[in-house]
């Protein structure tokens, strides 16, 4: 029969690899939680509505990379392929905003998105995210930039870059998105067919773009940054100054885009040199309007996202720290002694292995080398033969004293 392989995109995760993605959970989850975030987990999939109205119809992932699917009823859900729109409708269903502000939560989950696979793009992927809501004061936005900042750094992650930017208000965007969506009719002949497609529905993205025409056209456009309303403006300048105080490199780039809908004022991105194409690593910023494009009260918000997976791929070589083994069981005969022997080794707290796939003995002390294991208990009937593999010394023990003799070793 053929061999069956995982789905185009998506990929294991093995002992090995789990256990360096622990320790990155670990230690984010503790900094996290010290700095006042809860967890929080929402489902793997949410009706397709809070997607569109959140993350905006007119992004690609609204358009083109959602896993959706009929629940069988007439309601169409999808695989969430982000984690800001679901952590908010929580807020809301949970009433949340009734608790004091700002309510921090985080999330390290995996989402779904059916974008075409490369090296640090998977269509089912992990992030730890962060969302702060109900303030808006600068201090919030520093305060979930530093901090990742520092995890990243804790991680490992090299040659990182901050960018940040700010949108200002709907309101400035949207009569900025007017002003370039003319400019970029204006030059239309010398722009790429996809970007003159989205001029319409969404000119920032124009920003985004490779080819080397629409660039020279970008390079002469006007600048958001430049049209902050004076509010908006001293809440930047004042992100930048806190931010600058902590100590956290940043440049300012004006031509900032991020491929989702919600966002307002503060926004930023990490990379790290170490990534090819997909440079990535975390991006974020702020989203005021969301909650009550929700169905919530008007509620001011920030949060991020690190991909795992980019943040693994860009920090390198990671130790993988293997759990010592205190006792190898072996037996010739009477694996049911062998067995309660093991069993009560658990018991009492050792790391304990038995031999399970028939070795001679010669064999079971290789296997007891391979695993690094302190002790060799060699189960013959009520006696234990056991042999301290470090010392080199060798002793008969009563099977039942064998607990005793080894707790506290
Ligand atoms: P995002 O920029 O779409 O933002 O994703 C955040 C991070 O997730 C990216 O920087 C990247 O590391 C990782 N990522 C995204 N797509 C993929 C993929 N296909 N394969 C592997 N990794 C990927 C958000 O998702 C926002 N919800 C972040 C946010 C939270 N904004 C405010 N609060």
């Amino acid at each position: 029969m053929s061999k069956l392989t995982a789905p185009r995109g998506t990929f294991d995760i093995l002992p090995e690899q789990a256990s360096v993605r622990a320790g990155l959970e670990r230690t984010a989850g503790e900094l996290l939680e010290r700095a006042g975030y809860g967890r929080i987990e929402t489902p793997s999939f949410e009706t397709t509505e809070l997607f569109a109205r959140g993350v905006g119809e007119a992004t690609d992932i609204v358009r083109k990379e959602m896993y959706s699917f009929d629940d069988g009823g007439g309601r169409s859900l999808t695989l969430r392929p982000e984690g800001t729109a679901p952590v908010c409708r929580a807020y809301v269903e949970h009433g949340m905003h009734k608790l004091p502000a700002p309510v921090r939560l985080y999330y390290l989950s995996s989402f779904f998105r059916a974008e075409r696979p490369q090296a640090g793009r998977y269509r089912q992927f992990w992030q730890l995210g962060i969302e702060a809501l109900g303030s808006e004061d600068p201090a919030v936005d520093a305060e979930t930039i530093v901090l990742l900042a520092t995890i990243l750094a804790r991680f490992g992650v090299t040659g990182v870059r901050l960018r940040i930017s700010s949108l200002g208000s709907p309101a400035t965007r949207a009569a900025y998105a007017e002003d370039l969506g003319a400019y970029l009719h204006a030059n239309e002949q010398r722009l790429a067919p996809a970007v003159r497609e989205r001029i319409d529905q969404n000119p920032l993205r124009a920003f985004d773009s490779d080819d080397p025409g629409t660039r020279e056209v970008m390079a002469g456009a006007p600048r958001l940054l430049d049209r902050l309303e004076r509010e908006d403006a001293e809440h930047f300048a004042a992100v930048r100054e806190l931010l600058a105080r902590a100590g956290v490199a940043h440049e300012i780039d004006p031509t900032l885009v991020r491929g989702l809908d919600y966002y307002t004022r503060t926004l930023f991105e990490f990379t790290s040199d170490a990534l090819g194409a997909q440079s990535g690593v975390a991006g974020g910023g702020r989203y005021d309007g969301l909650v009550e494009q929700l169905g919530g009260p008007p509620t001011p918000g920030i949060g991020w996202a690190a991909g795992i997976e980019r943040m693994v791929l860009a920090s390198g070589e990671h130790p993988v720290a293997v759990t010592p083994v205190d006792v190898y069981v072996a037996f010739e005969a009477g694996r049911t002694d062998a067995f309660a022997t093991l069993t009560a080794l658990r018991e009492a707290g050792l790391a304990a292995q038995m031999e399970l796939a028939g070795r001679s003995l010669k064999g079971q002390h290789k296997q007891a080398d391979r695993l690094g294991a302190r002790f060799f208990a060699l189960v013959e009937g009520e006696s234990v033969r056991l042999r301290d593999l470090r010392a080199g010394t060798e002793e008969t023990v009563d099977r039942h004293g064998l607990v005793d003799r080894l707790v506290g070793t």
